[in-house]
């Protein structure tokens, strides 16, 4: 990396991301850091924060993203890199061959497999802002929680907005109305988020995970925890995550599940195993025997959903049941979501500047976990894992 850090941020490509890498705030930070900041005009528009706001932190704005390209050798996004219609190229074209790129690249994703490799063999260095450790050290760079937490709030409220009938008890002069039954599957940090957010909203919160340190924390935020329990060494695994259970345990656990999904007014369905296809726990016969009106919604939709019927990214409505298998909510929220990534990713970048340089010490465990490309190899272990070595 040439002396100077030169440090840009890319308006998000993506149809509907309203997200940016950066806000005014930390934009001063990286100048204090000693940074040239160069911010790309209207990138913060979706997220509400205006070029003055940028320009008063010290940022240039640049008009053209071509020129911004051309300078910047460390580059800011949220997603992964897009074609750009306008320009007829695509962003990894248009990365200087010394950049260091940091966003969300989810470089095990077989989807963004052949992107990962062009990263490579352009000789550019990649980190990605889904691996960061869970270690107490990272835990202010964490973006995954800090969009799991925006998630879990989102869906409760969507699945609020679109439900027939009041969340909370609700006393009228013309009789009580029963407050609203959330059966929440699933109780990783959106899960957790979600029983919070629907016990604010008055629901009547229940909750299902295989794993026991999870149920706990179901319970601590005032969920009833159902009694579906599985044998620990079949639910947890590497890092104390939950693993893929055998077909015949996910057979008992969708039976246990049944009169749960049937009963409640509004799921949130939300278990995952990292790095895996999401368990099939809410079949077609399910959804049948469901109250008409009720709501699915389908947050693990991009590990391929809980529900069967889930549509990647739409709303579709089933034996009378709305499944909502809406795509990206912390883009839903982009302002307080902005605000969470942009000082994870800040947070992130801090500590690896020395001397007004960038420094990847690869015997770091977070630049180690996060790093992908470096020197034309990919070294992401997960990335790795997933093109079976093949790179
Ligand atoms: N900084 C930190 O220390 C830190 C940060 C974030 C999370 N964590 C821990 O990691 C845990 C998992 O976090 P996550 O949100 O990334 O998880 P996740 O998104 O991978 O999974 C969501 C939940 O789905 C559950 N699940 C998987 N299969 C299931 C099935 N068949 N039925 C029901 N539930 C199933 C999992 O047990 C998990 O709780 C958290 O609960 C927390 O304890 C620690």
């Amino acid at each position: 990396m040439s002396a100077e850090v030169v440090l840009g941020v890319i308006k998000e490509l993506t149809p509907g991301e309203r997200r940016v890498a950066a806000i005014p705030d930390t934009c001063k930070r990286f100048v204090n850091m000693g940074m040239r900041v160069i911010i790309e005009s209207g990138a913060g528009d979706g997220a509400f924060y205006c070029d003055d706001e940028y320009r008063a932190a010290g940022a240039e704005i640049a008009d053209d993203v071509e020129t911004l390209f051309e300078q910047a050798n460390l580059v800011l996004k949220v997603k992964e890199l897009q074609p750009n219609p306008v320009k007829a190229r695509h962003e990894v074209e248009m990365l200087r061959k010394d950049a260091t790129l940091i966003c969300f690249l989810h470089p095990a994703s077989p989807i963004n497999h052949q992107l990962i490799r062009t990263i490579r063999d352009r000789g550019i260095t990649s980190l990605t802002m889904d691996s960061i450790p869970r270690i107490t050290r990272a835990q202010k760079m964490d973006a995954l929680t800090a969009m799991s937490t925006v998630a879990g709030y989102k869906a409760v409220v969507m699945a609020a907005d679109r439900l027939s009938r009041f969340i909370p008890m609700t006393m009228t002069a013309v009789g009580m109305l029963p407050p609203a039954k959330v059966l929440v599957i699933g109780t990783g940090i959106v899960g957790l988020q979600a029983i919070a957010t629907a016990k604010r909203l008055g629901g009547v919160v229940s909750a299902v995970d295989i794993r026991p340190e999870a149920r706990e924390q179901a319970a601590s935020v005032g969920a009833k925890v159902s009694g579906f329990e599985t044998p620990t060494e079949l639910a947890i695994g590497h890092g104390g995550y939950a693993r893929s259970l055998p077909e015949e345990w996910l057979a008992k656990e969708r039976e246990a599940l049944t009169p749960l999904v049937q009963d409640a007014d509004v799921v949130i369905a939300g278990a995952l195993v990292p790095g895996e296809i999401a368990p099939v726990l809410i079949t077609d016969d399910m959804v049948k025997g469901m109250r008409k009106g009720s709501i699915i919604c389908d947050v693990s939709v991009d590990q391929g959903g809980n529900c069967s019927l889930t549509q990647f990214n739409q709303e579709v409505w089933e034996h009378g049941v709305l499944i909502s298998g809406i795509a990206n909510l912390p883009g839903y929220v982009p302002r307080d979501s902005t605000t969470m990534y942009a000082n994870t990713v800040c947070n992130f970048i801090e500590p690896l500047m020395q001397g007004g340089k960038l420094v990847l010490d690869r015997t770091d465990e977070i630049v180690n976990s996060t790093l992908v490309t470096i020197g034309g190899e990919i070294v992401h272990h997960g990335a790795l894992k997933a093109m079976g070595h093949a790179h």
